[in-house]
C-alpha cells in the first residue's frame, strides 16, 4: 500500500529554497504520527531538507548519484524501476509513505491508495508546486479544520475509491 503525505498552501506551493515555507508544529506532529514505523520514500532534495535521519523509519532515497550514506536506515535507489522492484518486495499490507517531492508525487499518483494532505491557509512565497491530483478518484475520510497557532490549517485524509 502506498500513501502520500504533504502540506500545501492555498496556491499548492510546498517548498521554497529547499525547505518548507512555514513552520507548523501540529503538521510536523501529524507527519511523525503518520510515518512512524513505515518506510518513507523521497527524492534526494527532500532527503537533504530533513533535519537528519528520522528515527523509527527507513528512508528510501531516489537519486541519480551515489550518496555515501552508510546508515542502515537509508536505502538509495537510482531509478523508478529500482524503486518499483523494492516496492514489490514489500508486504502488501505494509504502508509505504511517499513524502515528496514533486517527481515522487507525480510518479505514483495513479497508484497511491491514501492521501494525507495538509492545507496551510495562506499564500507563501514558494518555488515548488504540488502536482495535480485527481481527487475524483478518492473519497474524503477525514477533514479537520484548525485555527490555532498563528495559522489556519486543515488536515484531510483521502482513500482511493
Ligand atoms: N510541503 C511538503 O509537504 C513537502 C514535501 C516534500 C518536499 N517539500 C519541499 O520540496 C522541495 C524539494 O522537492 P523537489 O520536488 O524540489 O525535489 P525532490 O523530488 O525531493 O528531489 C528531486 C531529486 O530526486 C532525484 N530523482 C527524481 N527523479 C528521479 C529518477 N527518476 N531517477 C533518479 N533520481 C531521481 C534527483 O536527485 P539527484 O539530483 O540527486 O539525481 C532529483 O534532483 C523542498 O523545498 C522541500 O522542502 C515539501
Amino acid at each position: 500500500m502506498l500513501a502520500y503525505i504533504w502540506a500545501e498552501d492555498l496556491t499548492g506551493g510546498i517548498g521554497v529554497d529547499g525547505h518548507l515555507p512555514w513552520h507548523l508544529a501540529a503538521d510536523l506532529k501529524r507527519f511523525k504520527e503518520k510515518t512512524m514505523n513505515h518506510p518513507m520514500i523521497m527524492g534526494r532534495k527532500t532527503f537533504e531538507s530533513l533535519p537528519g535521519i528520522l528515527p523509527g523509519r527507513k528512508h528510501i532515497v531516489l537519486t541519480h548519484s551515489t550518496l555515501n550514506i552508510s546508515d542502515p536506515n537509508v536505502k538509495v535507489v537510482h531509478s523508478k524501476e529500482e524503486l518499483d522492484e523494492w516496492l514489490a518486495t514489500q508486504d502488501k499490507n505494509q504502508l509505504n509513505v511517499i513524502i515528496g517531492g514533486v517527481t515522487l508525487f507525480k510518479m505514483y499518483r495513479d497508484q497511491v491508495d491514501i492521501l494525507y494532505q495538509t492545507i496551510v491557509k495562506e499564500n507563501f512565497q514558494t518555488d515548488t508546486q504540488m502536482p495535480v491530483i485527481n481527487y475524483a478518484d478518492f473519497e474524503k475520510i477525514e477533514d479537520q479544520q484548525f485555527d490555532d497557532s498563528n495559522l489556519k490549517y486543515e488536515f484531510i485524509t483521502y482513500k482511493r475509491k
